[in-house]
C-alpha cells in the first residue's frame, strides 16, 4: 500500500456494538480509507460522477423527486410508445413507466445495430481450452466475437423457432444450459417476442428443474447436450430427460450442441438447436411490450424448503439495470473498454450484468465457460491478460481462493488493463479486499463492492469508481434513488454503528414485482416485518460517514460462495434420504466460501452412523439439490437441541458447527443431555 494513498478513518475504531432490539452485532476495526482517484476520469474516456459533491447533488435529486429523475432517464432509452405516469406506487406495488411501451431487446441488439454500430462486438465467448481433454497438447482457445449484427440475426432466428414452437407472449421458457453466448441468445430471443424466460443454473441437479418448471408452467425447455468443466462433461440433457419424467406437460425440448456426447432422444419432444435455426427466418420484428410486462422469472432460495420465483418486468428493469452498469462501471462506449463478470447467467448478476445491463451501453461483455483453476490456477489472469479486459466483476469466495492458490499466478500475466474491479454476492472481507486492490488491481483500480439482491434487480449500495472513497469491508453509499437505511423493528432509524435490518424505504425502477403465485409470501417475506419497508433480510450498520456495513443474512437463508442458499432446502433434501428422520442444516464459517454448510442429522430405526452413510448423505445433497448445497460438514446425532416450544436452536447449532463455546445460552434447551451429546457426537 502506498502511504499517499491509505490514510486513517476519522471513525473510532476496535469498537464493538449490537442492538438489544435485534440482537445484530456489528464489529468495528476498519480504518483504511482510499480516496477516489482524481486521475480515474482520464483513464477512462470520462467519468459519470465525478466526486462525492456530484454525487451527493445527484443523491438528494433522486430521492426528492424521483419521477423526474428516473423519467430523463428513461427517455434515453427507445420506447415505441412513451409512458403517462413514471410512478404509480401502491404499496406494496410499484409500476414504473406506466402505459410504456418498449423491448428489451431492442434497447439491447437493434438499437445499436440502427444508430450504426452493427459490426462493433457485443459479446466475447471463451469455451473452456481444451487442455483439460488432452493434457498433452498447448491449450487450444475456442473464442467467439459475436457482433451487435451477428446478435440481431441470431437472436431474431431463435426467436422464430419459439414462435414456430408454440410459444406466445406472457409463456414461460425454461432455459437449463452451460455458459455458451446461446445462452444470452435464448434470453433475448424470449424477450423479443414478449415470453419470459425461467434460466435455471445449469449446476442444479433434476429435482430443482422439476421444481422450477412446475411453479413456473413451463411447458419448454432449452438445454445443451452438455457443458464443458474441468475437463468434464455436465450431463445438462440427461438431467433434464430426468426432470422431464415427472413433467408431463413439457411438450418441447430443444437441445445445443456444444459437448458432442451422446443423448437419448425422444423424438416426440425433442429437437436440434442447430436444426430448427437453420430453417429459421433471420427477420423478427420485436413484440410491443408493455413496460410492466413480465420479462423473467428468477428462482431463489428462502427461509422455507421451497425456492421462490422472483419476478422482473420490463421497462424498470431495463432502465435501472443499464443505468446502474454504466455509472457502478463506468462504461464509456468507443474508449476499448471490455467488461468482464464471471458470473455464471443461472444467477441474477448474470442475468444483470452479463446480459441486459451490459448490451444497452455498447461495450462488450465476455463471457466464459468452465472453471476458474483449470486448465490452471491462473485461467482468469490468462483471460485478462489475452483478451485485455478492463473491468473485472467477481466474487469474494473467488478472490479468497485465487489468495490461497498463491501470487505467482496473478503476477505471471500483464494486467495492466485493468481500471475498475467489481465485488458482489457476500461481504467481502479487507484482507480479501486489500489483496484485490493490491496483487490484481495494482492499487490503481477502484474496487466497487456492489450490495444488491435477486430481488433487486440491479446494484443497490455500491461505491461510484470516480466519486466514492473506499473503505475495505464496506459498500459504502446507496445508488441514486435508493433509500436505504437502518431501521429497528419499529423501523425506526439506528444511530451510527448500531446493527439493525438493512431496509429500502422507497421503489426503485427494478424491484422485484412479486413472487411467482405466490402473493402471501410475498408480502410476509419482504413487506411485514417492518410495515411499509422493503426488507432486504440483511442485518447491517451504518457508520458516521453514512457508509453501509453488511453483516449478513437475519433468515435461515446462508450464503455459500456467494450463492443463496436456503437451510431449509438443504434439510427437506437430506429428509428425503431413507436413513434420515430429522436433519437441521446451519452455515458455518468457511475460510474459502464464506460460509458452508452444517448438518446435523438424526438416523431412523434400523441406521447408524458410518462414514459410509455420511458420503452416500452428502452425494444425496448434491443429486436432489447440485454440488453448491453438499453438507462441508455433517454430524448423526440421537436428537436435536429444541426450546421448549419446539424449534430447533439453530444458534446453538451453529456455535457448535464453528466450534465456539456453547456453556451458556442452553437455559431453554429442552434436554440438556442433547448438547452434551451433540459434542460427543463421531466427526
Ligand atoms: O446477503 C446479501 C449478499 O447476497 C444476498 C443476495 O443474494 P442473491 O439474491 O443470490 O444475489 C447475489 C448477487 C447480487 C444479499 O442479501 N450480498 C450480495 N452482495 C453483497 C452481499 N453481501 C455483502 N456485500 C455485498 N456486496
Amino acid at each position: 500500500m502506498r502511504s499517499d494513498e491509505a490514510r486513517p478513518a476519522d471513525q473510532t475504531i476496535g469498537a464493538r456494538s449490537a442492538s438489544a432490539e435485534t440482537g445484530i452485532e456489528s464489529h468495528l476495526h476498519e480504518s483504511r480509507i482510499f480516496e477516489a482517484r482524481k486521475d480515474f476520469g482520464a483513464s477512462v474516456g470520462g467519468a459519470y460522477v465525478r466526486n462525492l459533491k456530484e454525487y451527493r447533488a445527484r443523491f438528494k435529486r433522486s430521492i426528492e423527486d424521483p419521477e423526474g429523475f428516473w423519467g430523463e432517464i428513461a427517455r434515453q432509452f427507445d420506447w415505441f410508445q412513451p409512458w403517462t405516469k413514471v410512478l404509480q406506487w401502491d404499496l406494496p406495488d410499484a409500476q414504473w413507466f406506466v402505459g410504456g411501451k418498449t423491448n428489451i431487446c431492442h434497447n439491447c441488439i437493434d438499437r445499436q445495430v440502427l444508430q450504426g454500430h452493427g459490426n462493433e462486438v457485443a459479446i466475447v465467448w471463451e469455451g473452456e481450452p481444451e487442455l483439460t481433454r488432452d493434457a498433452a497438447s498447448a491449450p487450444r482457445f475456442e473464442v467467439r466475437h459475436l457482433t451487435y449484427s451477428d446478435l440481431l440475426a441470431e437472436v431474431s432466428a431463435f426467436a422464430n423457432v419459439l414462435k414456430s414452437l408454440g410459444v406466445r407472449k406472457g409463456d414461460v421458457v425454461t432455459l437449463y444450459m452451460g455458459m455458451v453466448p446461446e445462452l444470452a441468445i435464448a434470453m433475448l430471443a424470449c424477450a423479443r417476442i414478449g415470453a419470459a424466460h425461467s434460466v435455471i443454473f445449469g449446476g442444479f441437479a433434476a429435482a430443482a428443474i422439476v421444481d422450477r418448471v412446475q411453479d413456473a408452467g413451463s411447458k419448454i425447455i432449452v438445454t445443451c447436450d452438455g457443458a464443458w468443466r474441468r475437463g468434464s462433461i455436465v450431463p445438462l440433457k440427461a438431467n433434464v430427460d430426468a426432470a422431464c419424467e415427472q413433467l408431463p406437460d413439457v411438450r418441447h425440448v430443444i437441445t445445443l450442441r456444444r459437448t458432442k456426447n451422446d443423448v437419448t432422444w425422444f423424438a416426440e419432444r425433442d429437437h436440434w438447436w442447430h436444426d430448427l435455426t437453420r430453417a429459421a427466418s433471420r427477420d423478427c420484428p420485436c413484440e410491443w411490450c408493455d413496460s410492466e410486462d413480465l420479462l423473467y422469472l428468477l428462482y431463489t432460495s428462502g427461509s422455507t424448503g421451497k425456492p421462490k420465483g422472483i419476478r422482473h418486468t420490463t421497462g424498470g428493469y431495463m432502465v435501472y439495470t443499464a443505468t446502474t452498469a454504466k455509472e457502478v462501471f463506468n462504461l464509456v462506449p468507443g474508449h476499448g473498454q471490455l467488461y468482464w463478470a464471471t458470473a455464471d447467467i443461472g444467477w441474477v448478476t448474470g442475468h444483470s450484468y452479463v446480459v441486459y445491463g451490459m448490451l444497452p451501453n455498447r461495450v462488450p461483455s465476455l463471457m466464459y465457460e468452465g472453471a476458474p483453476n483449470a486448465p490452471a490456477e491462473d485461467r482468469f489472469w490468462d483471460i485478462i491478460e489475452r483478451h485485455r479486459v478492463t473491468h473485472f466483476y467477481t466474487a469474494p469466495t473467488a478472490i479468497r481462493a485465487f489468495m490461497k492458490w498463491g501470487n505467482e499466478h496473478p503476477l505471471k500475466h500483464n494486467l495492466t488493463s485493468l481500471k475498475v474491479l467489481g465485488s458482489v454476492g457476500e461481504p467481502i472481507n479487507p484482507e480479501a479486499w486489500m489483496w484485490y486492490y493490491q496483487t490484481i488491481g495494482g492499487g490503481r483500480c477502484p474496487i466497487v463492492d456492489t450490495w444488491w439482491q435477486t430481488e433487486t434487480g440491479g446494484h443497490m449500495i455500491t461505491p461510484l469508481p470516480a466519486a466514492t472513497p473506499l473503505v475495505p469491508g464496506s459498500c459504502t453509499l446507496p445508488f441514486f434513488g435508493v433509500d436505504a437505511a437502518i431501521v429497528n423493528e419499529k423501523g425506526e432509524e439506528q444511530p451510527p454503528n448500531t446493527g439493525g435490518l438493512l431496509v429500502i424505504r422507497k421503489p426503485w425502477p427494478s424491484m422485484l414485482r412479486g413472487i411467482h403465485g405466490d402473493r402471501e409470501r410475498y408480502i410476509d417475506t419482504y413487506w411485514s416485518r417492518v410495515p411499509g419497508m422493503y426488507l432486504a433480510g440483511d442485518g447491517a450498520r451504518r457508520d458516521e460517514r453514512g457508509y453501509f456495513w453488511i453483516m449478513g443474512r437475519i433468515d435461515d437463508v446462508i450464503n455459500v460462495s456467494g450463492h443463496r442458499l436456503g437451510t431449509m432446502e438443504v434439510e427437506s433434501a437430506l429428509v428425503a434420504h431413507d436413513a434420515v428422520v430429522e436433519a437441521a442444516v446451519v452455515g458455518v464459517p468457511h475460510e474459502i466460501k464464506g460460509t458452508g454448510v452444517a448438518a446435523f442429522v438424526t438416523l431412523g430405526p434400523g441406521f447408524t452412523p458410518s462414514e459410509a452413510l455420511r458420503k452416500d448423505l452428502i452425494e444425496h445433497v448434491g443429486k436432489e439439490i447440485g454440488a453448491i448445497a453438499k453438507p462441508d460438514m455433517l454430524r448423526f446425532t440421537q436428537t436435536l437441541p429444541k426450546t421448549r416450544s419446539g424449534k430447533i436452536m439453530r444458534r446453538l447449532l451453529r456455535d457448535i458447527a464453528a466450534g465456539r463455546d456453547t456453556r451458556q445460552d442452553t437455559t431453554t434447551l429442552e434436554d440438556f443431555t442433547v448438547l452434551a451429546k451433540l459434542r460427543e457426537s463421531d466427526e
